[in-house]
């Protein structure tokens, strides 16, 4: 559900910070595609997920990307968030944008390596 005025999204099991959603009934593609149209909004929209997975998938992003020094950064503050016990959420569209690995994959055959390779991931 999208308040584009107000710049606010809640996008349920989709998206979450620095992940997405598992594939249940949707294909690769579909996924791919509605993480793109997300990705298209206004760069200082506010993303509501439906789960706090931050620290998980920071550390999964960490391991997709491990020359990527934004998400070795958010990783770090998201443990230090999680450590005090804060909630690390809404994300952002640039903030997705920089760190997450799910929406920065370049085509929806990486987006489905990637959400195969997290499946199986233990941190
Ligand atoms: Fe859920």
């Amino acid at each position: 559900m999208l308040f584009e005025d107000d710049r606010v999204a809640f996008v349920g099991d989709t998206l979450f910070a620095m992940g997405c959603g598992r594939l249940f009934e949707g294909t690769p593609q579909q996924m791919h595609r509605s993480l793109q149209r997300l990705m298209d909004l206004a760069l200082d929209t506010a993303l509501y997920c439906g789960h706090e997975y931050t620290l998980a998938n920071a550390r999964f992003a960490a391991h997709a990307e491990p020359g990527n020094s934004a998400i070795a950064d958010r990783l770090e503050r998201t443990a230090a968030m999680r450590e005090r016990g804060e909630i690390t959420l809404p994300t952002s569209v640039a903030e997705e944008r920089a760190t997450n690995p799910f929406v920065r994959a370049s085509d929806w055959q990486e987006f489905a390596r990637l959400r195969a390779e997290k499946d199986s991931f233990r941190s």
